[in-house]
């Protein structure tokens, strides 16, 4: 049995993007029937680019945990709905059936009310990847409290601007985090990101490694003792179940913050309907998804892909979600294939920079796995080479399995480009074709659309998207100028993705990276400003100017180019300092692979720095540097060439 809008050929896509092209709120209205509303829409769709203002389903009520937990209750209640794979292959799983999460969910819901937690109210999550951190994240959805959840490898300052930014009032968190060999002290980061902090109010800490954590009177409070006595209480009431509050369709849901081409992380803000739609509807035919397929995204929680597709998307579905606490390569590199074959997955959907590492350990790691489960492959995060394309269909899907190249961004809430698999045609390293709804469009410098092509029949150009799919970001928490000037400034009346991409003569789209100032390190997204506002913190440093190159691995790397006043004891102890200043100021995933130190940067006369320069001579161009007449001093270059 398929889903009733499940895509099932390539006849039927083109017939669905016609129609949601044409009729657009026909299509989307019908397949919104499909979920649990408490109250239906008034109006599908009102949008202005401009403004901008999109609203989905205006004049409907729901809750996004009814649909991803209630609805399942009757006919899959005893069902996993997460498999849960400790970070030590040794240790006990856990197994969450859909009653086991509606009871827990519930029961953390009430923890969240017993602790004055009320809908509308922030609530900043940094836990690792265990069960607990998807009662917290639905927990908070099932009373309408915005979740904004933080990568476990962000700093306490990042934290705290994060805290400030969203006036979040609540955390919760954990005593520590095991990743591999290492652990992470999660509670303690947190400490250190309330120093002076005066409007959080209360802080859950879940035991997971028992590490010991100072634990603040008044403020601080245990998971486990909240839990029990949230369990008593509706024991008492007669009840497991906490009625899931109302929210309005474009009620903010979570906040994620991402960066940017400017110095600060912006809240990306997403809505209750659209985005559950969106999760939905893309989770169920990028990846085909089949009743009873076990789905293992290897994402973090702490980014979008692990919201939409650990989460809502597979949840919402009555998928069956792996969440592995660990990381690819410990206690060896083979891990992801021993955790197919133990829980027998069928969709596995990682990103490149996973599938770069994995394909360095050689075959070795492969030896004995059988991965026969697997029927699906994806990837996401960055644009994957051809050559991991082609180890990933041949030596993890033995080349039976489609491979989706899923191309999306924290803003987009969900795939929009990507072929679905086993319907629509793959073509290696090319995310290929736009969901229905999705409307891209390749422009110029000056927001005109491109049509003429190159010699290999090619269209190439920034990428746009000109009407709204349902699960388009809101807005930026706090600053909807921002949001404004940020996406929809640069181009009128389209959303700008700040991608750069090519389209083939089938209308295919290879995305090839960004094009504005924006890092793709790991398929993790920096800021080089960023970067270099850290740089620049620290207390040596004159100038700094950050810009990627490429990585085998990380696909981009940091290169960092910096004047220091001086050096302090060596060059070797400075860099050192510096690395660890950008750990303090953002955390370890921002460091830089490779630091120069120059006496001068490339500037123009009215002082700008010269990038694209510095880009050049970061990817190993010695010669081909471009004009560089325009520049204030050109004995700087030379100079930073023999220092490479
Ligand atoms: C890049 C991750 C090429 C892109 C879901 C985008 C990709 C940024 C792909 C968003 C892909 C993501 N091919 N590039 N399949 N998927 N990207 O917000 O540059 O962490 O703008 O969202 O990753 O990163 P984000």
């Amino acid at each position: 049995m398929h889903h009733p809008y499940q895509i099932r050929s390539l006849e039927q896509y083109h017939t669905d993007y016609k129609r949601s092209i044409e009729d657009s709120e026909g299509f989307w209205s019908n397949i919104a029937e499909q979920f649990v509303w408490k109250k239906k829409w008034d109006k599908v769709l009102q949008w202005n680019f401009n403004e901008p203002r999109v609203r989905w389903f205006e004049g409907a009520q729901l809750n996004i945990t009814e649909n991803c937990i209630d609805r399942h209750l009757a006919d899959k209640g005893d069902q996993p709905a997460i498999i849960w794979e400790p970070n030590d292959p040794s240790d006990r799983t856990r197994v969450v059936t859909y009653n086991i999460l509606h009871k827990r969910v519930c029961q953390f819901a009430q923890v969240l009310i017993n602790n004055g937690v009320k809908k509308g109210d922030r609530v900043c999550i940094y836990m690792g990847m265990v069960p607990e951190l998807a009662y917290a994240v639905l927990g908070c959805a099932r009373i309408g409290a915005i979740h904004s959840v933080i990568f476990g490898g962000f700093s306490a300052q990042s934290i705290a601007d994060r805290l400030a930014d969203a006036k979040a009032e609540f955390i919760i968190t954990c005593d520590g985090a095991y990743r591999g060999a290492k652990d992470i002290p999660l509670k303690s980061v947190i400490d250190d990101a309330l120093v002076g902090n005066t409007t959080v109010k209360r802080v859950i800490v879940y035991t997971r490694t028992r590490t010991p954590v100072s634990m603040i009177k008044g403020r601080d409070v245990w998971w486990e003792e909240e839990m029990e006595h949230a369990a008593l209480q509706l024991e008492q009431a007669g009840s497991v179940h906490v009625p899931a509050v109302a929210m309005e369709a474009e009620d903010p849901l979570f906040i994620l913050y991402t960066s940017g081409s400017t110095g600060k992380p912006k809240g990306v803000v997403h809505s209750s309907a659209g985005y559950m739609l969106w999760t939905n509807y893309t989770f169920i035919n990028v990846f085909q998804y089949q009743p009873g397929q076990v789905h293992f995204c290897t994402a973090d929680i702490g980014w979008i892909t692990g919201h939409s597709y650990i989460l809502y998307g597979p949840l919402s579905a009555g998928a069956t979600s792996v969440m592995f606490e660990g990381i690819p390569t410990w206690p060896d590199a083979g891990r992801f294939w021993d955790i197919v074959d133990k829980y027998k997955v069928n969709i596995l959907y990682t990103a490149p920079t996973a599938i770069r590492s994995l394909m360095g350990f050689g075959m070795q790691p492969l030896e004995g796995k059988e991965l026969s489960s697997l029927q699906v492959l994806g990837t996401v995060g960055e644009p994957i080479n051809e050559e991991a394309w082609h180890w990933y269909d041949e030596h993890i899907g033995k080349k039976r399995c489609p491979i989706v190249d899923t191309w999306w961004q924290t803003e987009t809430g969900g795939v929009l480009i990507s072929n679905l698999a086993g319907i629509t045609p793959a073509k290696a390293a090319w995310a290929t074709l736009p969901l229905p709804g999705v409307q891209p469009m390749l422009v110029d410098e000056n927001g005109k659309q491109v049509t003429e092509r190159d010699e290999q029949g090619l269209i190439k150009g920034n990428l746009c998207i000109k009407t709204p799919w349902p699960s388009i970001l809101r807005t930026t928490y706090g600053d909807h100028e921002r949001c404004r000037q940020n996406y929809f400034a640069t181009y009128e009346n389209l959303y700008f993705t700040g991608d750069g991409a090519l389209q083939d003569e089938q209308g295919n789209f290879r995305i090839t990276g960004r094009v504005d100032d924006v890092l793709n390190v790991s398929g993790h997204r920096i800021g080089t400003a960023e970067v270099e506002n850290a740089i620049n913190a620290h207390a040596g440093v004159v100038e700094s100017a950050v810009v990627g190159y490429p990585h085998d691995i990380k696909g981009q790397g940091i290169y960092a180019y910096v004047i220091v006043s001086h050096f302090h004891q060596d060059a070797e102890q400075t860099r050192k300092d510096i690395l660890q200043t950008v750990t303090r100021v953002i955390g370890p995933i921002a460091k830089p692979d490779k630091i120069q130190f120059v006496s001068g940067l490339p500037k123009t006369r009215s002082g700008k720095i010269m990038r694209r320069i510095l880009r050049k001579i970061a990817e190993g161009e010695t010669s081909n540097l471009g004009d560089t007449t325009t520049l204030l001093d050109p004995g700087v270059v030379e100079e930073i060439l023999k220092g490479v």
